[in-house]
């Protein structure tokens, strides 16, 4: 898994709070001194209280190192974070960040198809400045609700017939045989929005090369009705505790109570914050994040993922 370039934890201002789109704000945070590099894909933890951290894109340009920007939606749904972002945080507040992080890095590529949903524009506003930069064939279909909830539509009609914006109310649902009806095997195709969005373009890419789709999740992927808990031991080899996981409780709350500190913030399988590496046993991965090829590796999430062995070895 692409690991961050440089973790920080840093206190930053809001400097500049600005109404985007309908029910969507930009955030601008200014560091007091330079800050140091990251790369398109990477995202930041907003520590908004304590028990409110939450995960956003980085939509600013990774070239220009005074400050940060996020968008966030108003989720309808909020459990606190965003609802706190638009009604309570003010400009000129102080903010705690943790990151940047990087699960979704930009490979290179001479060619690449962008899609994105909603607020899923915002990490791959960076990765279009940067496949511009390196001077790569690059498309982006966009689309949402309606063209004013939709953020960054006037900073993307700079890149003209590169950009199709699709407002749902009025074209419809988004084509995606328009952009993926053919496999190409020199096309990276990076794909950011609502699970509904992701599942169909992970079906649309099932004919295309092993590798050619990148996607980044907001919230985790529904698990099948079938999958249950059943109770393992866990092994933390570096502190040589040894514990029981009973079913319905995650092996990093096990490892809390256990008196490991181990970083954690989605506790949802979505950020990567808490990755570990699986020494020993056979891991049941139920995070939403980490490819396939993280998988092979050993990585995993303790934070929802759990065991089909009877027994696991962590590197904790
Ligand atoms: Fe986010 Fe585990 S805490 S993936």
């Amino acid at each position: 898994m692409s690991q961050p370039t440089t973790e920080l934890n840093l206190t930053l201002t809001l400097e500049e709070k600005t109404l985007l789109a309908e029910d969507v704000v930009e955030l601008k945070f200014k560091a007091r001194s330079t800050l140091p590099p990251w790369e398109p894909g990477s995202h930041i933890d907003l520590l908004l209280g304590p028990d409110l951290a939450r995960q956003y894109s980085l939509c600013s340009d990774p070239q220009d190192r005074r400050y940060l920007k996020v968008a966030v939606l108003r989720e309808p749904e909020s459990r606190g974070g965003s609802q706190f972002v638009h009604d309570e945080l003010k400009e000129g507040e102080q903010i705690q960040i943790r990151g940047p992080r990087n699960n979704f890095p930009l490979v290179d590529s001479p060619r690449y198809q962008f899609i994105a949903g909603g607020i899923g524009i915002t990490p791959i506003l960076c990765m279009i400045r940067e496949a511009e930069r390196a001077g790569a064939d690059w498309h982006l279909l966009y689309g949402g609700r309606r063209r004013d909830s939709m953020a960054y539509v006037e900073e993307l009609a700079q890149y003209g017939d590169r950009v199709r914006i699709q407002p749902q109310d009025e074209e419809g649902i988004l084509d995606l045989d328009s952009v993926l009806g053919a496999p190409r095997d020199d096309t990276a195709v990076y794909c950011c929005g609502p699970e509904v969005l992701l599942d169909a373009v992970e079906t649309k890419c099932s004919s295309w090369p092993a590798g050619a789709l990148h996607v980044e999740r907001f919230a985790p992927k529904k698990l099948g009705d079938d999958v249950v808990d059943t109770e393992f031991e866990v092994e933390f080899a570096r502190s040589g505790i040894t514990a029981t996981v009973p079913a319905g409780i995650s092996i990093l709350d096990v490892a809390t109570e256990n008196g490991l500190f181990v970083l954690r913030s989605c506790s949802e399988g979505v950020c990567g914050t808490c990755e570990t590496v699986v020494m020993e046993g056979e891991p049941e991965h139920r995070d939403s994040v980490l490819t396939d090829e993280d998988r092979k590796e050993g990585c995993f999430m303790p934070c929802v993922s759990r065991a089909c062995s009877d027994r696991l070895v962590l590197d904790l």
